[in-house]
């Protein structure tokens, strides 16, 4: 069983490739609207969970999961990150939330992709994207592998990784969204937001929640570009991984 968590696609485009025939694949965040936080597998299965590195943390649907996840049987439990940088630092932080569910952290994993930060810097360039997404196959095989023999490794914790989450916390905030003239009402922007923090009103989206998970889908995957984020991301391209294109 893998669970993930995307906002622009590329947990999901590594959860897809890291997915073994029969293996279920479960989005966190609709597992979290519905309500559902009990899963079992088979005794001894295998459980592994996706999702991208958020300053450093974890995002709020990630963090939410794991507070509230049951978890029964599982034999081997590890946590693939996706990230933009050329490390990872929120898989600590991640297997302390599991260990207060009394589910253990086997090993972590990350994958190097495309930022698609673009609230903070300017994404990737078309050269530098497409020589990334064609490592991430080299990348998945090699963990592949280490999940497949089952290979365990310390998860370091740190002092900052409270700090860390708050930091995140401090960002995740909804007020500098805002929407230009060439909103084409589509809605697409609703339907894609994990944290249902958009709503429609009068045929353009709105803000309805103070804080969302800040995983910039509404901006990225607007098709027109109308999504902005304070003042920083009108002059910047977007990026969605072709998993969603
Ligand atoms: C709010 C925010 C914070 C981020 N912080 C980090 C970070 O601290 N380190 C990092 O390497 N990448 C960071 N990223 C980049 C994402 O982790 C990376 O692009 C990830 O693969 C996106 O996954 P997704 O397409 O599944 O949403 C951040 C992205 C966002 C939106
Ligand atoms: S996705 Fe973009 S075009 Fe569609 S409703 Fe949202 S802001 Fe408007
Ligand atoms: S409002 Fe936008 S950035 Fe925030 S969770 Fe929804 S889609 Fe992601």
């Amino acid at each position: 069983m893998i669970f993930y968590f995307t906002g622009t696609g590329n947990s999901l485009a590594a959860a897809k490739k890291l997915l073994v025939k029969g293996e279920q694949l479960i989005d966190m965040a609709q597992a979290r609207r519905e309500g559902t936080y009990r899963f079992s597998v088979p005794e001894g299965e295998r459980v592994g969970f996706v999702y991208p590195e958020y300053c450093g943390s974890v995002g709020a649907t990630v963090r939410d999961f794991a507070e509230h996840l049951q978890l029964e049987h599982a034999g081997y439990v590890y946590a693939v990150v996706t990230c933009g940088g050329k490390r990872s630092i929120s898989a600590g932080y991640f297997k302390r939330l599991l260990k207060k569910r009394g589910i253990p952290l086997h090993n972590a994993f990350f994958v190097r992709m495309p930022d698609n930060c673009v609230i903070l810097l300017a994404p990737p360039s078309d050269a530098e994207k497409a020589a990334l997404l064609d490592s991430v196959n080299g990348q998945i095989l090699k963990i592949r592998q280490a999940i497949v023999h089952r290979e365990s490794a310390p998860v370091p914790t740190r002092i900052s990784d409270g700090m860390m989450q708050k930091c995140y916390l401090l960002m995740n905030r909804t007020k500098r969204f805002w929407v230009r003239d060439n909103c084409i009402h589509c809605g697409m922007c609703e339907k894609n937001c994990p944290s249902q923090a958009i709503r429609m009103e009068d045929g353009k989206p709105v803000w309805v929640k103070p804080q969302c998970d800040l995983c910039t889908a509404c901006i990225n995957r607007c098709p027109v570009q109308a999504i902005e984020y304070g003042t920083k991301t009108t002059d910047r391209a977007r990026y969605v991984n072709p998993i969603l294109k």
